[in-house]
C-alpha cells in the first residue's frame, strides 16, 4: 500500500488504538509506532467501509467480540522461519532431549513441548522433526507438541503446513526428505512446487488459539520444554514478568525454557529459572 492511501491518525486516535491493543493482546506500542498502526489498520478500516480511525475505535468498542480477531491479526508481527535461532534446536537435540529421555523414560515415556507464539508453524514443525528423529524408539513415546498463537490467520497456515520451498533452506536435507512432501504442480511447472509437512509431523502437533494474556490457560499438564521466542519483545516488563511466573507453574524442575535472542530474563532465579545457555533456561 502506498503512503497516500493511508488514513490520518491523530494523537488521540493513536492513544485509543494503543489502549485497545494493550488491553486485548498485551502488546505494548511505543510512541514511534504511529506509522505501523496506520499501515496495519488502514486496510481493515477501509474494508469495513469506515473512513477514520475514530470511527474504527468506536466500531471495535461496540463490536469487540465480532472484531477482536481481525483487530488482533492486524497488529501482530508474525515473522518466523524454519530453524530460526538454530542454537536452541541444537541444544534441544544434543542436551535437552537426552536428559529428558533419561528422566521421563521411567514415567510413561511422556514428553510435552509447547511452542507459545508459534506464528505460521515453522517452529512447531522443526520441533516435531527433531523429536521424531532424535528420540530413540519414538513410537513407544507419548510425545506431543502444543503450538499456540493469538493470530487465527497464522494458525490456519500452520495447520495446513504448506510452505514455499525456499523457506526450507536451513532445514537439514534428511529432514526434508523424511518429513516434507512436494505438493502436486498446478501451475504447469512454472514455479517450484510448494512443500507440505508430512502426516507424521502433524500427528504430534496440536495447533490451538491461545491469547497468552488471557487470565486462564486451558492446559492441565506440565511442559518439559517451552519455546516462547520473539513474543516477549512485544510486551512490557510487567506482562513479561507475569508470563514468566505462569510458565514456571507449568514446568517442573529440570524442564527447559527458550526465549528469543533479545529476550533475556534479568533475574531468572527470582522466577524459578537458571540461565544455562544463550537465552536458554532450566527450571530450578
Ligand atoms: C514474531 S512471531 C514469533 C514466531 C516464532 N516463535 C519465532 O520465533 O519464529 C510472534 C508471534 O507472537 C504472537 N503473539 C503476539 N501476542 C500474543 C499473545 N498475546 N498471545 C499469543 N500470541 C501472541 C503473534 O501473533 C506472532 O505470531
Amino acid at each position: 500500500m502506498n503512503d497516500f492511501a493511508k488514513l490520518n491518525l491523530s494523537d488521540a486516535e493513536f492513544a485509543g488504538i494503543r489502549n485497545l491493543v494493550f488491553e486485548n493482546t498485551g502488546i505494548s506500542l511505543a510512541d514511534s509506532k504511529q506509522e505501523l498502526v496506520k499501515r496495519r489498520f488502514t486496510p481493515r478500516i477501509k474494508e469495513l467501509g469506515l473512513s477514520s480511525f475514530a470511527s474504527y475505535i468506536n466500531y471495535v468498542e461496540n463490536n469487540l467480540e465480532k472484531e477482536i480477531s481481525n483487530f488482533c491479526n492486524a497488529i501482530t508481527t508474525n515473522l518466523t522461519s524454519f530453524f530460526r535461532e538454530n542454537h536452541h534446536y541444537e541444544f534441544l537435540q544434543n542436551e535437552a532431549l537426552p536428559a529428558l529421555e533419561r528422566r521421563n523414560s521411567a514415567g510413561g515415556r511422556k514428553l510435552r513441548v509447547w511452542s507459545a507464539g508459534c506464528s505460521t508453524g515453522q517452529e512447531a514443525y522443526c520441533l516435531a522433526s527433531i523429536l521424531r528423529s532424535s528420540i530413540k524408539g519414538f513410537e513407544r513415546w507419548d510425545a506431543k507438541i502444543l503450538a499456540t498463537d493469538l493470530d487465527e490467520k497464522c494458525l490456519a497456515v500452520a495447520k495446513q503446513g504448506v510452505y514455499a520451498p525456499e523457506g526450507l533452506d536451513k532445514m537439514p536435507a534428511d529432514f526434508i526428505s523424511k518429513y516434507f512432501e512436494e505438493e502436486s504442480q498446478s501451475n504447469g511447472g512454472a514455479r517450484k512446487p510448494k512443500v507440505r509437512a508430512s502426516a507424521s509431523l502433524k500427528q504430534i502437533i496440536s495447533f490451538n488459539k491461545l491469547n497468552l494474556i488471557d487470565p486462564k490457560w486451558p492446559m492441565k499438564g506440565k511442559f518439559d520444554v517451552i519455546f516462547c521466542r520473539n513474543v516477549f519483545i512485544y510486551f512490557d516488563k510487567d506482562t513479561q514478568a507475569e508470563l514468566l511466573e505462569r510458565f514456571a507453574k507449568y514446568q517442573v524442575r529440570g524442564s527447559y525454557l527458550c526465549l528469543g535472542h533479545s529476550e533475556s530474563i534479568s533475574n531468572p532465579h527470582a522466577v524459578g529459572y537458571r540461565l544455562i545457555g544463550k537465552t536458554t533456561y532450566v527450571r530450578e
